[in-house]
C-alpha cells in the first residue's frame, strides 16, 4: 500500500454475498455465513491498525427476518458465539463496540451478549466498532422521530432545536458521517442501511463476495477514496 494515504474516519461495511459464496462451494449458507464472520474479524483489526476510528458493519437488517427460520437462528447463534470468543482480543485492541438497530425480536441470548460487550468495552478508547443488527436506515428515523417527538412533548426542546445535528444525536449513535461505505457482491444498492449517515459518503461497490474481502481489497478501496475529489457540494 502507499504511504501518506487518507485514512477516512468512518468506514462502514455493507456484509454482503455470505450466501453466494457457499453455494457456489456447494456448502450450505450458513457455512458462508461463518466464513463471513471469520473474514470480518480480520478486516475489523487490519482497519484498526490502519488507524480507522469508526467502523460501522451491517450484519443483520431489519428486513432479514424475513429469510428461513434456519438460516435467522444460525446467524442469531453465531453472533452470540463471536461476542464471546471475540471478547479478549476486542478489549486487547482497545476496541469500545456499540450497537445500532432495534433490539425487540431479537433473541434475549444476543440482546445478553450485546449488553455485556457494549458494557465491559464502554471505557476503552480505541477504534469504535458500531455492529447493525436488525438494523434499518428507515427504522432509525422513524426511532429517532419518536424520541424527539416526546422531548417535544416533554417540554425538554423546542422546534429551533432541532437542526441536523440534534437529529445525528438522536440516532441509535452520535456517530461522524460516514467518509467511506463499501458493498461487497456486487449489488449497488443501500438495502436500508445508514442513509442519513451515507449523505456525503463515497461509495465503493466490488463484485468480490465478502468472505473473499481480503486486505488488499480494502487497500484498493481505500486508494480509490483517496482519488475521489469530495466536494460537499462547495468547492469546484
Ligand atoms: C450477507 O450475506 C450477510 C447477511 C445479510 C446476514 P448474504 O446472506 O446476503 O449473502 P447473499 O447475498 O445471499 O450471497
Ligand atoms: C443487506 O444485504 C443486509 C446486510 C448486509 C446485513 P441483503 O443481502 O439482505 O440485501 P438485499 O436483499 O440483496 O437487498
Ligand atoms: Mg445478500
Amino acid at each position: 500500500m502507499e504511504k501518506d494515504l487518507i485514512i477516512p474516519t468512518h468506514v462502514g461495511i455493507i456484509v454482503d454475498g455470505n450466501g453466494r459464496w457457499a453455494t457456489k462451494r456447494g456448502l450450505s449458507r450458513s457455512m458462508g455465513h461463518r466464513e463471513g464472520a471469520n473474514n470480518l474479524k480480520k478486516i475489523s483489526l487490519y482497519l484498526n491498525k490502519l488507524g480507522v476510528k469508526y467502523l460501522s458493519v451491517y450484519v443483520f437488517s431489519t428486513e432479514n427476518f424475513k429469510r428461513d427460520e434456519k438460516e435467522v437462528n444460525y446467524l442469531m447463534n453465531l453472533f452470540v458465539k463471536m461476542f464471546k470468543s471475540e471478547f479478549q482480543e476486542i478489549m486487547d485492541n482497545n476496541v469500545k463496540v456499540v450497537f445500532s438497530g432495534r433490539r425487540d425480536k431479537l433473541p434475549k441470548d444476543v440482546v445478553e451478549a450485546m449488553d455485556y460487550l457494549k458494557e465491559k468495552t464502554s471505557n476503552n478508547n480505541g477504534c469504535t466498532l458500531n455492529i447493525c443488527i436488525n438494523y434499518g436506515g428507515q427504522s432509525e428515523i422513524v426511532d429517532m422521530t419518536k424520541k424527539v417527538c416526546q422531548l417535544y412533548k416533554d417540554g425538554t426542546i423546542t422546534l429551533d432545536d432541532i437542526d441536523v445535528d440534534f437529529v445525528n444525536k438522536n440516532l441509535y449513535q452520535d456517530l461522524p458521517p460516514l467518509d467511506l461505505l463499501i458493498r461487497t457482491s456486487g449489488e449497488l444498492r443501500l438495502s436500508n442501511f445508514m442513509m442519513f449517515q451515507a449523505s456525503y459518503a463515497e461509495f465503493y461497490f466490488t463484485s468480490t463476495l465478502f468472505p473473499d474481502f481480503t486486505e488488499e481489497e480494502f487497500d484498493k478501496a481505500l486508494e480509490e477514496f483517496n482519488k475521489r475529489d469530495r466536494r460537499f457540494g462547495g468547492k469546484k
